[in-house]
């Protein structure tokens, strides 16, 4: 596939704006947000070898330590720049879209769809990611699906002292109340979801026993906060290992799940 049908919104931002193969190495938060996407699906996954499908895989982050522990790893992303980083992990990858893959019927065991979901702001165009995520996976086969939380900015922002300034107040609130980040500043357009809208939204694609987990857990905007007030790395840090924990201990509490910054989706397609 030559050209995809995102929008150029999605293309400036990935293509100039961030260089997102730094995103889950340079911040705490970042690596935070790695060390338990990891955890949780290596709780989950098949023992290697598998064939995975990394759709929306970026720059290859995931992929990376999927080759490593012996998978067998394509990326699907609609950013150049992303494929051609992502190709250089040990995976293989191509220019595409979540709604449009080019596998065929049953071609993998496993399917990761961590980034396309906020991406896509319709119902619709997550619905037609979701149907092609689960026909490109073989039955029985096990499907992660990361969403950004709903509350997400109302903590991060909260944490960085901002909601003092009424004109922070009205913009958190319009994403509080209508689940769309607008796009002006910082990130794309976006929709973010709760936990239950995401089990929702993977259960109605035909994996009726998808289960969310919180990501990050409760604690992770005081670790976003303290970099960015110190202007020092907390990666390797007690406050580091304290929010992991916080994560880890908040994991059987559904009620949590509201706090994490990003929701984990994990599902098996049913045989
Ligand atoms: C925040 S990045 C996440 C990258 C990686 N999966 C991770 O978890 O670190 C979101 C990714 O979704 C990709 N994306 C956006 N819209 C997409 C679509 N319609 N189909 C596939 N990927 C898409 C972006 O290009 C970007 O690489």
């Amino acid at each position: 596939m030559t050209s995809v049908e995102v929008t150029p919104e999605i293309v400036r931002f990935y293509s100039e704006t961030v260089d997102e193969a730094d995103r889950l190495i340079s911040t705490a938060d970042g690596r935070l947000e790695m060390v338990r996407t990891q955890e949780l699906l290596r709780r989950h996954l098949p023992s290697p070898p598998a064939r995975v499908l990394d759709v929306g895989g970026g720059p290859g982050a995931h992929a990376r330590w999927l080759v490593e522990d012996g998978y067998d790893v394509h990326v699907v992303d609609p950013i150049t720049r992303h494929v051609e980083q992502a190709a250089a992990t040990g995976a293989t990858a191509e220019l595409g879209d979540a709604r449009r893959l080019t596998a065929d019927d049953g071609a993998y065991d496993v399917v990761l769809v961590l980034g396309p979901m906020y991406h896509l702001r319709q119902r619709a165009d997550r619905d037609r990611a979701l149907a092609e995520a689960r026909r490109v996976l073989r039955p029985g086969g096990f499907l992660a699906v990361a969403g950004i939380n709903r509350y997400a900015s109302l903590f991060e922002h909260a944490a960085y002292a901002h909601l003092h300034k009424e004109s922070m107040r009205e913009s958190i609130g319009t994403i509080l109340a209508t689940q769309i980040h607008d796009g002006k500043q910082a990130f794309t357009t976006a929709y973010f979801h709760t936990g239950e809208q995401l089990r929702e939204e993977v259960a109605a694609a035909g994996f009726p026993d998808a289960s969310v987990f919180g990501i990050e857990g409760p604690a992770w905007s005081l670790l976003a906060a303290a970099e960015r007030n110190t202007g020092q790395s907390f990666r390797e840090s007690s406050l580091f290992e304290s929010v992991l924990s916080a994560a880890r201990m908040a994991e059987p509490y559904p009620e949590l799940l509201a706090a994490s910054s990003h929701l984990l989706a994990v599902a098996r397609r049913p045989v």
